[in-house]
């Protein structure tokens, strides 16, 4: 009980959280690079439509269920399907969040080495391509990768033991504007490059001939990844939430900020890939080649590279946390004194898992699975199977199992939502999210 406690008992706290947890890596890094390589606008488009049309309405019900509960996510399961095997959501979601921090804790690691190199280089002069060059070198070191995903998972661990995230989701009141700033900042400059226009094109001009059903599963796992769901996450954040809080508002703008960093992120990055005549397709290394190319291009650009390395650096430990948060809790079931270990535990065990998915851009670059490699399988794997897999289960689940006046009196406490917003939410949860979901795995499966 006292855990909970410990957390959080402000609305401030959990907007902080949830926002923290949801803007990371996601809308930065893994956004541009998707879209790179699955077509640019088209892909943007969908990914904003299944970001409204199933990420809002499915954010909005993981918080219905953690409120409601107050429990954190197995337990609330269980407390609402006893002796079912519904709290099995609850253990997909853990697993999920391990496997994710593992390859997560990887690109963490490399924003570490570039905050570094930010420190050490100087970026001016050097031509757009050598940068991509200077990815590989580095990152194909494999001492150097595994210490970096070292130092990034020690620094969660060491936030998660000490129980101190208070402190840090209060410091994101400054560090996440301060990010936003930065961004716009390099957006201006990106977009005013010679021959950016291309690149604005590449990313908002939808081409719907390049669309497979491959892009539609991407799109749909990056609305998931981007807002921090299936893994539900969100009940525990939301469970600590007692007050009379409106839930949909909240979710709305979480939703609304999560899709406003991705745009910023597309417009920093594909403008600057045409002007500098770099590849869009480079996939997981596009942002740290062409956001180093683009700060060489700006007057005191080493000084913007240091801010923005560490913002960056701030935004995804804080989204790490929420993962190994995840972990932790399902270790320590409750119980404080545990804390400690669990969380050594648990960040060892993810570092370990990490291992392979650091030497992916080195000695283990060839494919190992379905022609992918580990880093790649991985992060296919979680993103495009695991947590749509987990919305599903999450959609079925509500309307179900909680009776439809629960959740309209749970959502309508503390927020005045209009009745025909709570039936439109209601419906999309039952029938689109899983027939959506149904399809793209269907689809993709070559079955339809
Ligand atoms: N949303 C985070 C990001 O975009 C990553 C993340 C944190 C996440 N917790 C999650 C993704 C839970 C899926 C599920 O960087």
């Amino acid at each position: 009980m006292s855990q909970k406690t410990d957390q959080w008992t402000s609305k401030l706290g959990f907007i902080l959280a949830a926002a923290g947890s949801a803007i990371g890596l996601g809308a930065i890094w893994k956004l541009p690079y998707v879209a790179g390589t699955s077509g640019g606008g088209a892909f943007f488009i969908i990914f904003l439509l299944f970001t409204i049309l199933l990420g809002l309405p499915l954010l909005l019900a993981e918080f219905t269920i953690g409120r409601h509960t107050q429990k954190e996510a197995v337990s609330a399961y269980r407390s609402i399907a006893p002796g079912s095997k519904w709290p099995w959501i609850g253990k997909l979601g853990v697993a999920t969040s391990f496997l994710l921090l593992s390859f997560y804790s990887v690109v963490g690691g490399w924003i570490v080495v570039y905050l570094y190199r930010a420190f050490t280089m100087n970026i001016k002069g050097i031509a757009p391509d050598e940068f991509a060059t200077m990815f590989e070198q580095t990152i194909s070191n494999p001492y150097l990768a595994i210490f970096a995903h070292f130092i990034f998972i020690l620094m969660t661990i060491i936030i998660v033991q000490g129980g101190v995230q208070k402190g840090i989701e209060r410091s994101s009141k400054l560090m996440m504007p301060a990010l936003f700033i930065l961004f716009i900042l390099i957006v201006l400059r990106s977009v005013t490059l010679d021959g950016a226009m291309e690149g604005v094109k590449f990313f908002l001009l939808p081409d719907f001939t390049s669309v497979t059903g491959e892009t539609v599963l991407f799109a749909l796992g990056q609305a998931f990844f981007s807002l921090s769901l299936g893994v539900s996450i969100m009940v525990t954040y939301s469970s600590y939430l007692k007050s009379k809080e409106s839930l949909p508002r909240s979710a709305v703008s979480i939703v609304g900020l999560t899709i406003f960093i991705s745009l910023l992120a597309g417009l920093a990055i594909f403008p600057a890939v045409f002007a500098f005549g770099l590849e869009p397709t480079e996939g997981p290394p596009l942002i740290f080649i062409v956001l180093p190319a683009v700060f060489s291009s700006i007057p005191f650009g080493n000084v913007f590279f240091i801010l923005f390395m560490a913002l960056l650096l701030f935004a995804t430990l804080t989204s790490a946390f929420s993962l190994l948060e995840m972990v932790v809790a399902s270790l320590t079931k409750n119980d404080p004194s545990k804390r400690k270990k669990s969380s050594w535990i648990a960040g060892i065990a993810i570092f370990v898992m990490g291992i392979p998915s650091a030497l992916s851009y080195g000695v283990l670059a060839d494919p190992v699975f379905f022609g992918l490699t580990f880093f790649d399988f991985l992060d296919f794997l979680v993103s495009n199977i695991l947590l749509p897999l987990g919305a599903l289960l999450i959609a079925i689940f509500v309307p179900l199992k909680i009776n439809k006046k629960t959740l309209a009196a749970e959502i309508q406490q503390g927020s005045n939502m209009k009745m025909i917003w709570f039936h439109i939410w209601f419906n999309l949860v039952k029938y689109v999210i899983p027939v959506a979901i149904s399809l793209a795995f269907l689809n993709v499966l070559g079955i339809i």
